[in-house]
């Protein structure tokens, strides 16, 4: 085998894709894991990183294109960390998702993969994001054209896109993203022309000095409702600026229902004002799935394709199989959408939640359905479960749904579930590896009856499953 290190060379046929969305080849049963690349393609690597099981490497030159390439829709792709499979037919990018499933519990779970069923599709494959989060930078990603150019035609220390896979500081200004509406990337450019021209940097993420931080475009599928939330660090014309470009964008763009300016002094890149004030409008937008309507205000978790979440809660729901006499508990239950979507079908449902805003926010929800058999608890749940009150006080649970994070359960949920013995578990998982990992344990009391995948996220390597457990007689 030829001798591998970091900095080699080598041609390359992508045979496969792996979890996390690589490429996968092998030279003499030696696994290389390509970033960016598709079954049949044919490539030139360096070898970035070199493991005594495996190696990693980046492309340098595509030589050969997969029999199975499509042409992407998008200027960005490529270079944007957001999509990685726009050049893969739909239906490929399905079978890859099962298969990704399939390995994850047979490798991690060390369960049979007959019960992996093939995965539902997303009604739409473009526009169907309803949230989108735009960081502010004072590092711009340059495009290799701009590379070469001595005079640039935007300036370098500014940019609010997306970042760039593998660098935290980095930024791509985009122009255009086909995961969102239209009217999301507007916005984008109102705002970023706005706080270019504005007396205040962006925020740098190396000496954590500067002001615009995050914008957070979140648009209803069904009701056309946008809300904005700017976050940037205190200033104190923090108020005055983002009230100029409130007024602006209520102006220019009618659909906006609602801005929220947030602010943040966390180190921490991640887009969660530590105080909100909502500028004009509710502070909430409403969105449908099917008849349910939910109440999303700028910082809640809700799923983030509108008409797919559908697909996911009617497999939750058959996944429980309820008769209407039934005690469901929906642990992780954010701002109530499992909870309130079983909750007609079920005798009572308790969901438990860390977030105390989100429980607000599921409370207001199951007001605004007219549910009246739903309750929320807020806490963490490996503090809650050890709490034996709870089964006394609500009735042992003759279903558990579980939608935990992309984490998974802690190992004492897990344990204190196995001691629970509900009847049936129904697991939602946005990260197949966890999910197999807390399948094996459970396997030792419940039966799998089946995994279903759903793609909530077109053109990305996630994938959410239901998997449907039934405990052992
Ligand atoms: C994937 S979301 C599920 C939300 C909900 N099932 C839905 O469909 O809208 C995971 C939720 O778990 C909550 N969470 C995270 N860690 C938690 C913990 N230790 N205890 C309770 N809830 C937690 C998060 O706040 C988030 O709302």
């Amino acid at each position: 085998m030829t001798k591998l290190k970091k900095g080699t060379q080598i041609e390359l046929v992508v045979e496969n894709l792996s979890f996390g969305g690589k490429g996968l080849a092998r030279i003499d049963g030696f696994v290389i894991f390509i970033d960016r690349t598709i079954p049949g393609q044919r490539v030139l690597v360096r070898i970035t990183r070199k493991k005594a099981s495996y190696a990693e490497a980046r492309v340098v030159e595509l030589l050969q294109d997969s029999p199975k390439a499509i042409a992407p829709r998008c200027m960005h792709f490529g270079t944007c960390g957001g999509c990685l499979w726009q050049n893969l037919p739909y239906s490929e990018q399905l079978e890859v998702k099962r298969n990704l499933v399939w390995e994850c519990l047979a490798h991690i779970g060390g369960l049979s993969n007959d019960f992996v069923l093939p995965a539902l599709p997303s009604p739409e494959i473009y526009y169907y994001r309803n949230k989108m989060e735009y960081s502010f930078a004072a590092r711009r990603w340059l495009l290799p054209e701009e590379l070469e150019l001595s005079h640039l035609e935007k300036p370098r220390d500014f940019a609010l896109g997306l970042h760039i896979k593998g660098f935290y500081d980095r930024v791509l200004d985009i122009e255009e993203c086909h995961l969102q509406s239209t009217a999301s990337v507007s916005i984008l450019k109102r705002v970023r022309q706005f706080a270019l021209t504005s007396e205040l940097p962006p925020y740098n993420t190396h000496d954590h000095a500067g002001f615009w931080r995050f914008l957070v475009v979140r648009d209803s599928k069904h009701t056309g409702q946008i809300l904005v939330e700017l976050i940037t660090a205190p200033h104190r014309s923090s108020s005055s600026l983002v009230r100029q470009l409130s007024t602006l964008l209520q102006a220019e763009i009618p659909d906006i229902r609602t801005l929220v300016h947030g602010i943040s002094a966390k180190k921490a890149q991640i887009a969660s004002a530590d105080t909100q004030e909502v500028v004009f409008g509710p502070g909430y937008i409403e969105e449908h799935l099917g008849d349910f309507r939910f109440r999303i205000s700028s910082e809640a978790f809700f799923q983030t394709n509108s008409k797919a979440a559908r697909i996911l809660l009617d497999q939750v729901s058959e996944g429980c199989g309820l008769t209407g006499s039934e005690v469901v508990w929906d642990l992780y239950s954010g701002g109530g959408t499992m909870a309130i979507g079983l909750a007609r079908a079920a005798r009572k449902v308790i969901g438990f939640e860390l977030v105390q805003d989100a429980v607000f926010d599921a409370q207001t929800n199951a007001g605004l359905n007219s549910v009246n058999n739903c309750e929320f608890v807020v806490g963490d749940l490996k503090d809650l479960l050890r709490n034996s009150s709870f089964a006394d006080n609500y009735g042992s649970p003759h279903v558990v749904v579980t939608d935990p994070p992309r984490a998974g359960m802690h190992p004492s949920v897990v344990n204190q579930l196995l001691a629970l013995e509900p009847p049936r578990i129904v697991y939602v998982s946005c990260n197949p590896a966890t999910l197999a990992r807390d399948l094996k344990v459970l396997m030792k009391r419940y039966r799998l009856l089946r995994v279903q995948p759903v793609d909530l996220f077109p053109h990305t390597a996630h994938i959410e499953a239901v998997a449907v457990l039934e405990i052992r007689k």
